[in-house]
């Protein structure tokens, strides 16, 4: 049973409390605000408040989180994935998710040709596919597995993605049939335009 100065004493602690969180709030405000300012009078051990007294910024990502979404492959094959395909499993699955909207050889359809147009750049009419215009056997990858099939995109194993990849470059005459795509074998193809473009940055390009 309580005493009397013991109810005092919870009343007290309740104030500080209700001081403390309202100091908080303000803080949080000031930094959803843009303002990284602390109250002046707040001392600083009030302000390391209990978790769940904090505002609520969510938990920090998990390393299988980040894995998702760090999908990003460098124009020199940094960051490709385990995993490997030739160009007949690669025709397999082109015909069953990609054909519809590409064309069943890939020169078009009711989206881009992805095969074709080689030679044509520097005509009245180019046509700009994947091999005829792309400078880096990379990205073809990283934008399959991005993006691809469109409606329903990262739905594709990476050695689906491999062997696509594989399709794709020899329907485009740039790989034998046979040839293993992989991760160290798809930096290494010299793409028929890779000589094609200019840097922007004027320092890096002497
Ligand atoms: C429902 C239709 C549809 C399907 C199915 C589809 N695509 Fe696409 N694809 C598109 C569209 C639309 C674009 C252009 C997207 C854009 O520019 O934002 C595109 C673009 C591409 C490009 C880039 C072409 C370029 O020159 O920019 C590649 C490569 C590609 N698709 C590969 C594939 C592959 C491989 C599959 C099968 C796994 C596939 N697509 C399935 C509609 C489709």
């Amino acid at each position: 049973m309580s005493t009397h100065s013991d109810d005092g004493v919870a009343a007290i602690a309740s104030t500080c409390d209700a001081r403390a969180r309202a100091r908080l709030a303000s803080a949080a405000v000031a930094v959803a605000a843009g303002f990284a300012m602390l109250p002046s009078n707040a001392p600083a051990d009030e302000l390391i408040a209990p978790l769940e007294a904090r505002p609520n910024l969510g938990a920090p990502a998990t390393a299988e989180q980040i894995a998702g979404w760090d999908l990003s492959i460098g124009s020199d094959g940094d960051n490709l994935p385990p995993g490997s395909g030739t160009a007949a499993r690669g025709a397999e699955i082109f015909a069953a998710k990609c054909a519809a909207c590409h064309g069943a050889d890939g020169t078009g359809g009711l989206n881009d040709p992805l095969v074709g147009g080689h030679g044509t750049l520097a005509s009245p009419e180019p046509v700009r596919t994947i091999g005829s215009y792309w400078p880096y056997a990379t990205t073809i990858f990283d934008y399959i597995r991005r993006a691809m099939p469109y409606p329903e995109p990262q739905s594709l194993s990476n050695d689906d993605v491999y062997a696509l990849t594989a399709h794709l470059l020899h329907a485009n005459g740039i790989i034998d049939e046979d040839f293993v795509v992989d991760a160290s074998t798809l930096p290494a193809i010299e793409m028929p335009n890779a000589r094609g473009f200019e840097s922007a940055y004027r320092e890096r390009s002497r």
